[in-house]
């Protein structure tokens, strides 16, 4: 099976945690481009969604699916957004796509956080894949400095912008043996905008898609 098998399968899925009529929200990045294709054949359409990123609510509205401010809603059922890792208790790394930020602030709304991968996702440390912080442009050295001090490489991420005008500092080299403190330690550095550590909003339940099916983790 391909990987775009993979992620249209587990795309298709998700649609099953969603309640038609419902507002929802919706992450970003390829696999969840599947659910959004997934979402838009559905028969009973959701109500709205509230949106991660530019890149998903264009995809959303040519669809004809509405997309809500996050301001307008006090609360969402349900959050569809993919990873960069995942471990056994549900804490994530996000923000491959740039669009941490709002995804946290999403996942945030949401009383579950459904994830959506495929199994090279899962993994039993999280770190293998750089961090992404996104950082206020003029915190950028300030910061690599105290990620360096912490055992990091971070690397700007050349030429992208984050959709709140902020930049990426990708971090290598931490093998994150506790994920809620880190993310803590991280968020709390001024100029840090968000730190690419879901624990505090980790997944409720993970749709794992590999050659034999989805298979469902419960946190
Ligand atoms: C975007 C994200 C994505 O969820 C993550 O990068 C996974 O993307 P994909 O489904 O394309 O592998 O955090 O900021």
């Amino acid at each position: 099976m391909t990987q775009d098998e993979l992620k249209a399968m587990v795309g298709e899925a998700a649609t099953a945690w969603v309640q038609p009529g419902s507002v929802i929200g919706v992450g970003t990045g390829s696999t969840v481009n599947c659910f959004i294709e997934s979402l838009a054949r559905m028969p009973e359409r959701i109500a709205a969604a509230v949106s991660s990123s530019e890149q998903s609510s264009l995809r959303l509205r040519r669809h004809g699916i509405a997309v809500l401010d996050a301001n307008e809603v006090e609360s969402l059922a349900v959050y569809v957004d993919g990873a960069d890792e995942i471990d056994g208790l549900g804490c994530m790394i996000k923000g491959g796509g740039g669009a941490l930020t709002r995804e946290k602030i999403v996942a945030d709304l949401a009383r579950q956080f459904v994830c959506i991968a495929d199994e090279s996702k899962l993994v039993a440390t999280l770190g293998r894949f750089a961090l992404p912080v996104e950082v206020i442009p003029m915190a950028s050295a300030l910061v690599a400095r105290r990620l360096r001090a912490i055992g990091g490489r971070p690397v700007p991420r050349h030429g992208f912008v984050t959709d709140n005008g902020g930049l990426i500092l990708d971090v290598h080299g931490l093998e994150i043996g506790d994920p809620p403190a880190l993310e803590a330690e991280i968020s709390q550095w001024p100029g840090v905008v968000t730190v690419g550590i879901f624990a505090r909003n980790r997944a409720s339940v993970c749709l794992l898609a590999t050659p034999q099916g989805v298979r469902t983790i419960k946190f």
